[in-house]
């Protein structure tokens, strides 16, 4: 069945390759964006479909956003729309608590007047802090250390508020270290998939802050959109928080041998002294994802790796070859 879809945050990494996964299932979206972070180019593939309507605007501008659920009647609501920088939060707390609470309230709101069950609402595993035990498990008592995750673990407090109020389906997607094609990877503080991409492709060395044994649940936002999409459809998904992740964690040294296969001639790696701050493993346990939507990851660290430095045909002949 078709049916019209709101994405916030339409232009970003992950809202794009969401729009283009509702689209391939014949669904028809909305795609939202203020091109703070997002980009236009993000969309071009989505632009070229009759099914999808491009929005230029702020999440947070209840009017505009009330104006778009008037008209269209949505059947479900995708809200990535986000300060998505976490050094950003620190400098900037009133954007961060505008951008990521505030829109997450406005858009839940907006949902219960125009009777929109179903709320995707985009969180991060950074509500867990550093010190969590291993794997992270939804049920763990969150310990935010940014303005960031603070804002997304209160906008996930606000949702199931609502959920546990009215008839809304609000779903929270914790992700975890999302990465892929589109990622920018202009700041320091980018994905470190993109900067080594990045770098690589630029025939400059890797650099690694620490040892390189760090690990992280990379997962491909290509994954990541499935599971946003799912979690829109699937009728019996249930308002709750959940974990968006493989369930394995990759060292940073491993990640490199991968890169060391695509780019053979690069210079060699330079490591220097660790992040402050920085964690030093980080894995979530997607097991309540899976038994809720039935939704596990499906690509594997070496070819999503290979999808982003290639690009996705050429990254299955490589693989196959
Ligand atoms: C992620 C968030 C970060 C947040 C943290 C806590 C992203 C992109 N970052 O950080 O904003 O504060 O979770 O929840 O989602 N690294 C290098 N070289 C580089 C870049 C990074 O060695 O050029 C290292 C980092 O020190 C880190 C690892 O790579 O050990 C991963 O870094 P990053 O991609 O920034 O993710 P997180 O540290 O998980």
């Amino acid at each position: 069945m078709t049916q019209t879809f709101l994405v916030t945050g339409a232009a970003g990494f992950i809202g794009s390759h969401s729009v283009e996964w509702l689209l391939a299932r014949n669904q028809r979206v909305v795609g939202v964006d203020n091109l703070r972070t997002g980009r236009l180019e993000n969309l071009e593939v989505a632009r070229s479909s009759r099914a999808f309507e491009w929005v230029l605007a702020d999440a947070c501008d209840e009017a505009v956003m009330r104006a778009l659920f008037e008209q269209h009647r949505f059947a479900g609501v995708l809200h990535l729309a986000a300060l998505v920088s976490v050094p950003e939060s620190f400098r900037e707390p009133a954007l961060n608590y505008r951008l990521n609470l505030a829109a997450a309230d406005c858009i839940a709101r907006l949902c219960l007047e125009f009777k929109c069950k179903r709320l995707v609402f985009a969180s991060s595993a950074a509500v867990y802090g550093t010190y969590a035990t291993l794997p992270n498990q939804e049920s763990a008592i969150p310990q935010p250390q940014s303005p960031y995750a603070a804002a997304k673990l209160a906008a996930e407090v606000m949702l199931l508020g609502y959920a546990a109020s009215y008839a809304l389906e609000a779903v929270c997607l914790r992700y975890f270290n999302v990465y892929g094609p589109r990622q920018d990877p202009s700041s320091p503080y980018s994905g470190v998939l993109s900067i080594f991409t990045d770098r690589f492709q630029g025939g400059l060395p890797a650099i690694v802050y620490g040892d390189g044994e760090q690990t992280r649940d990379f997962i491909s936002v290509r994954d990541v959109a499935r599971a946003n999409g799912e979690a829109l459809i699937q009728t019996h998904a249930m308002a709750d928080c959940y974990n968006v992740c493989t369930g394995c964690g990759i060292s940073l040294n491993q990640v490199l041998t991968v890169y060391r296969g695509l780019f053979p001639d690069a210079p060699p790696d330079e490591y220097t002294t660790a992040r402050i701050g920085d964690i030093r493993h980080s894995r979530g346990n997607p097991e309540k994802l899976r038994n809720i939507l039935g939704f596990s990851a499906q690509i594997p660290f070496k070819q999503g790796l290979h999808e982003l430095v290639l690009g996705e045909r050429a990254a299955n002949s490589e693989i196959r070859a």
